[in-house]
């Protein structure tokens, strides 16, 4: 296989391709990625460039992209943009990348008869109470509540139209919130750790009450691949392994694990439209294709992410000060 990563410089991108590194040797991957602040080229460092190629572009130059699609067997849609904070202050590159950069793909893999996995997001079903017993399934409206959601709930709506429509020949996959290693300190895990490490206070939304279903990154990227090869084409999977945990225990938890007290955070102004509850029900993915998430142990994982942080300030640190002028704006 001759696969191409969108966004594999960012976050869970990046995972996915040391993933498939790892686990398909014979494979190879060529990233594409605008690098964006969010993307890091370090995130791709000690990869044999004879089984990865890099391309600095954006997915929204549809002759780039165009070139790039006819020459490979299939594409991994990750290239977003990602923070629902930063769609409430400047919506616009979301519409950008997250509407126009599928749709380019959309056409480039319809000309050009490729296989497309596009890798979507839970909070497209928009929110469930605190006391509800149901988890999102497959079947769940949607209902997206951010500028963030809302475009990648119209992404997936334009792979199912280019499928059904066009025969494109899609998967479509639905993940909870991920944590892990390369996670940009912009986001909730990240930012309370490199606080602690900074010797600031964590920062908690509101009261913390919302519930946010962890997945690892690994286990996310174990699940793409699985759907990849196993998947149904025209279907939708969603992706979690039953970690659902309020906000404010997780920040107990990580100023526990550092060796704070566990009540040594700060509350801060709330997110507008903030979602309450996320949580998956990811039966389909696990019946179907027999898939099964490994790192199960949130407590070990969260440990585990807080050493990465720790060993890996160099990575970390260029990225902190404008992220917390950002917040602080
Ligand atoms: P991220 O912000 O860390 O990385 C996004 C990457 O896309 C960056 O490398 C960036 O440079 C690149 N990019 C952005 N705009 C681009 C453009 N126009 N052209 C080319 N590259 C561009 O994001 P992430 O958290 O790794 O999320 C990756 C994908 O997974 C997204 O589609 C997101 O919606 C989805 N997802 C994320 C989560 C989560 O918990 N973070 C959960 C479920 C699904
Ligand atoms: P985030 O990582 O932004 O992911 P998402 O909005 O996609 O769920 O936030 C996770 C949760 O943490 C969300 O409920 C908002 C909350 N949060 C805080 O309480 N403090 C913070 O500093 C951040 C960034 C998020």
């Amino acid at each position: 296989m001759n696969i191409i990563v969108t966004g594999g410089a960012g976050f869970i991108g990046s995972n996915f391709v040391h993933h498939v590194y790892r686990e398909r040797p014979d494979w190879h991957i060529t990233v594409l990625d605008a690098l964006t602040y969010a993307g890091n080229s370090k995130n791709l460092e000690g990869l044999d460039p004879e089984r990865v190629t890099f391309v600095h572009g954006d997915i929204t130059e549809a002759e780039l992209v165009d070139s790039l699609v006819k020459d490979h067997d299939a594409v991994i849609h990750y290239a977003a943009e990602s923070h629902n904070d930063n769609s409430l202050s400047n919506p616009r590159p979301f519409l950008d990348t997250n509407l126009i950069g599928t749709f380019t793909i959309l056409e480039a893999v319809r000309k050009h008869g490729k296989r497309l996995h596009h890798v979507s997001t839970d909070e497209v079903y928009g929110d469930l109470e605190l006391d509800d017993p149901a988890r999102f399934t497959e079947k769940t409206p949607y209902n997206p509540s951010s500028p963030y959601s809302a475009t990648k709930a119209g992404s997936d709506h334009l792979v199912r139209a280019w499928t059904r429509s066009f025969g494109v020949q899609a998967t479509i996959s639905n993940c909870s919130n991920n944590y892990g290693p390369y996670q940009h300190v912009e986001k909730f895990i990240p930012r309370q750790i490199t606080e602690v490490l900074e010797g600031r206070q964590p920062k908690l939304y509101g009261k913390g009450e919302n519930v946010r279903d962890w997945i690892h990154t690994e286990d996310h990227s174990s699940a793409v691949l699985t759907i990849l090869e196993k998947g149904k084409i025209g279907e939708t999977y969603l992706i979690g392994a039953d970690g659902e945990k309020d906000n404010k225990t997780v920040i107990e938890m990580i100023l526990t694990a550092m060796g704070k007290d566990a009540s040594d955070y700060e509350h801060v102004a709330d997110r507008p439209g903030h979602d309450m509850r996320y949580a998956i029900d990811s039966t389909k993915l696990r019946n179907e294709l027999g898939w099964q998430p490994a790192y199960t142990d949130f407590d070990a994982g969260l440990k585990a992410t807080i050493q990465w942080y720790t060993d890996n300030t160099d990575w970390w640190q260029p990225q902190k000060a404008e992220t917390e002028a950002k917040y602080a704006k």
